[in-house]
């Protein structure tokens, strides 16, 4: 039975695990994944821990990995992902996944790889080269370089219609459907094109890092991580990048870049000011004052860690108790996985038939060779 004739609705989304889970993840994705879990929309939520996938460009740094699976798994509990309604898997414990990759690498060409802007840019912060550069000594892993054809096979193992993800992984998403397109021309119509389900509020899809760099990365060292404790947030908040030109508070400041402000775009929600800071009725009341001058970054700081609070307080108790339960965690992460291999097995299957390479599923290959040599026409 194809999952593809059977009209399903089915999420699969992934993480690295090579560290813990910041703002960012949580506005760009996270926060999404619950309310589509618990929308009842869906036949089907499958949450990876992509650790293969991180290894591509780790491999000399497994135990980071390791140390991060438990660490991700607490991150996706605490956030509200419920294991009864959603399978959290690890990558690695999912066979299929590197065989439907190798088989997909046959369907792409290095020359589109090299134009995959994820990877581009993802090349640069990790201190890679490419090959355009002048110096093509150091190259990439070719793990590393093919990381979204195995994305592509993560994606389509699962059949996923629906692919929740930050809008940094749109060429991700345009690369896997490439695939599934070439491999249903060639192999009939077996995979399914998914689509990529940004968050609504734009400035929840990129959220920058607190040193006002466009993306909160922690190789960058510009996070807030879910499971900070209250002190380090207040103190990276009151750190945060503001405008640099509003020096005396009656000076106008200026919004663009105003990490403070963007992150008030992507957190506050009106309700929030009657509480917090009633001298404004909403954040546009609070903007126009400061663009106006006469408001400080402290006020506006000391509001944003009042929002980012009510958000991360109940995340961190959750932490709490999950983590008093690791046995628990391990349990989901191992039932999750050996469900989610079952029905990439399966997809698998599918695949390997498709492609005439199930010579052992059944020994319909003996008749066909009497037949080839017979001179079958
Ligand atoms: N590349 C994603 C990231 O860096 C993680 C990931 C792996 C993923 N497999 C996936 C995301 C499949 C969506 C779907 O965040």
């Amino acid at each position: 039975m194809l999952a593809k004739d059977s009209g399903k609705k089915i999420i699969l989304t992934g993480d690295r695990p090579t560290g813990k889970l910041h703002l960012g993840h949580y506005v760009g994705s996270l926060q999404g994944r619950v309310k589509l879990q618990n929308s009842g929309e869906f036949d089907e939520v499958n949450i990876l821990i992509a650790d293969d996938q991180a290894l591509t460009d780790n491999a000399d740094n497994p135990k980071k990995i390791r140390d991060n699976i438990i660490e991700v798994a607490l991150d996706y509990l605490s956030v509200g992902i419920d294991p009864a309604k959603a399978t959290i898997c690890v990558q690695s414990g999912i066979p299929a996944l590197h065989a439907l990759t190798f088989y997909y690498m046959n369907l792409v060409t290095t020359q589109r790889l090299s134009r995959n802007p994820t990877v581009k840019s993802e090349m640069k912060l990790r201190g890679f080269n490419d090959s355009e550069s002048s110096d093509n000594e150091a190259g990439l892993p070719a793990g590393f370089f093919t990381y979204p054809v195995s994305q592509a096979a993560d994606i389509t193992a699962f059949k996923a219609t629906t692919v929740p993800t930050g809008e940094d992984q749109e060429p991700m998403l345009e690369q896997t459907r490439e695939i599934v397109r070439r491999f249903n021309q060639i192999y009939g119509d077996i995979l399914v094109e998914p689509e990529i389900l940004l968050p609504e509020n734009k400035t929840q899809r990129r959220l920058p890092g607190t040193d006002g760099n466009a993306k909160m990365s922690k190789s960058l060292g510009n996070c807030i991580y879910l499971s900070d404790d209250a002190k380090t947030v207040k103190k990276k908040i009151m750190g945060m990048y503001t405008d640099p030109q509003h020096i005396n508070i009656a000076d106008p400041g200026h919004l663009e870049g105003n990490c403070v402000f963007t992150y008030l775009d992507a957190f506050s929600r009106e309700d929030q000011f009657a509480e917090y800071l009633p001298d404004y009725k909403n954040l546009d009341e609070m903007k126009d004052h400061y663009t106006h001058g006469g408001l400080g970054d402290v006020k506006c700081k000391k509001f944003l860690i009042k929002v980012v609070e009510e958000m991360l307080q109940p995340i961190r108790e959750n932490r709490a108790k999950w983590e008093a339960d690791i046995p628990a965690v391990y349990d989901i992460l191992k039932t999750g996985t050996e469900r989610a291999a079952a029905e990439a097995a399966e997809t698998l299957e599918e695949v390997r038939s498709a492609m005439k390479i199930d010579y052992f599923n059944g020994d319909k290959i003996i008749g066909e060779w009497e037949n080839f040599i017979n001179g079958d026409k």
